[in-house]
């Protein structure tokens, strides 16, 4: 249940983004701003500010538990956060993201995602991966949960690869992940999560999918954005990604740059060529 402690909840005559509003905005090209929250303050201030789909990003390894990497994060504490986070949310559609190891099998993602809609009161999941995820993306799409697939830089890997770098530069890795959107979408994707690609690779999967794809470094023209909130309020401790763009510079307070963000997301002003890859 979103909640109803905070006096923006009270009284709103509006509906909630759901996923079909979201269908509607990718085909009208009206853009969606996406901002990651992680507890229930900062969810009611997103949700004042415009911001459209708030995401419990496993982020939050990072910049709430000050881990190197979003590998420790346990189903618990994804849990705990989009609860937190759906107290604090009227209109915003919530999305949480399925942690580490916590859908290595089908069975195992139904139960994650079980326990972040009935207990973290989500309203889809995020995991990582392409065509490998198939068989989990069709076996949850099939029982009604509502599925969102990340693709291009996949920060749980890690470990396997090494740095974060860009993806999809070479012309087979660009190939490889139209296929894996394509796959995902067949699989019963309601969106996919684009991270760190040429804005021209973002451009062209965003053109071919039905659903929306959300970009973080994929360049301007796919259907929405997504930014770390703490990145957006430059408060992120270290060198930030060159897709990040600070709001706090020119705003007057924490609203402010949340609003200023939403805006420049709708107008396209955010992101400029300053933040794509080539
Ligand atoms: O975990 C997260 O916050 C994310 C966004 C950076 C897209 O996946």
């Amino acid at each position: 249940m979103k909640g109803t402690a905070y006096p923006h909840l009270q009284d709103r005559q509006e509906k909630p983004v759901s996923l079909s509003d979201l269908a509607r905005m990718k085909a009208e090209g009206e853009k969606i701003a996406c901002l990651t929250a992680y507890d229930a303050s900062f969810a009611a201030l997103e949700d004042r500010a415009g911001v459209d789909v708030v995401l419990v990003g496993d982020s939050l390894g990072m910049v709430i538990q000050g881990a190197d990497t979003t590998v420790p994060v346990s189903v618990d504490a994804m849990v705990y956060h989009s609860r937190a986070v759906a107290a604090g949310l009227y209109r915003p559609f919530l999305i949480a993201d399925l942690p580490f190891l916590s859908y290595a099998t089908k069975h195992q993602a139904l139960d994650t995602s079980r326990r972040l809609m009935q207990e973290g009161a989500a309203q889809m999941v995020k995991f990582e991966g392409g065509e490998i995820q198939a068989e989990v993306v069709e076996h949850l799409s099939a029982r009604g949960v509502p599925v969102c697939g990340h693709i291009g830089l996949q920060p749980q890997l890690i470990h396997k690869m090494g740095a974060f770098r860009v993806q999809g530069r070479e012309s087979a890795a660009a190939e490889a992940m139209i296929r894996d959107a394509r796959i995902l979408e067949e699989a019963g994707a309601d969106m996919l999560l684009l991270e760190c690609v040429p804005s021209t690779l973002g451009a062209e999967i965003a053109a071919n999918a039905d659903v929306p794809v959300i970009g973080i470094g994929a360049g301007p023209d796919v259907d929405g954005q997504i930014l770390v909130v703490y990145d957006i309020l430059n408060i992120s401790p270290g060198r930030k990604p060159r897709f990040v763009k600070d709001f706090m510079a020119e705003a007057e307070d924490v609203e402010g740059a949340v609003r200023a963000f939403v805006r420049a997301v709708r107008d396209g002003s955010y992101p400029g060529p300053e933040h794509g890859f080539k």
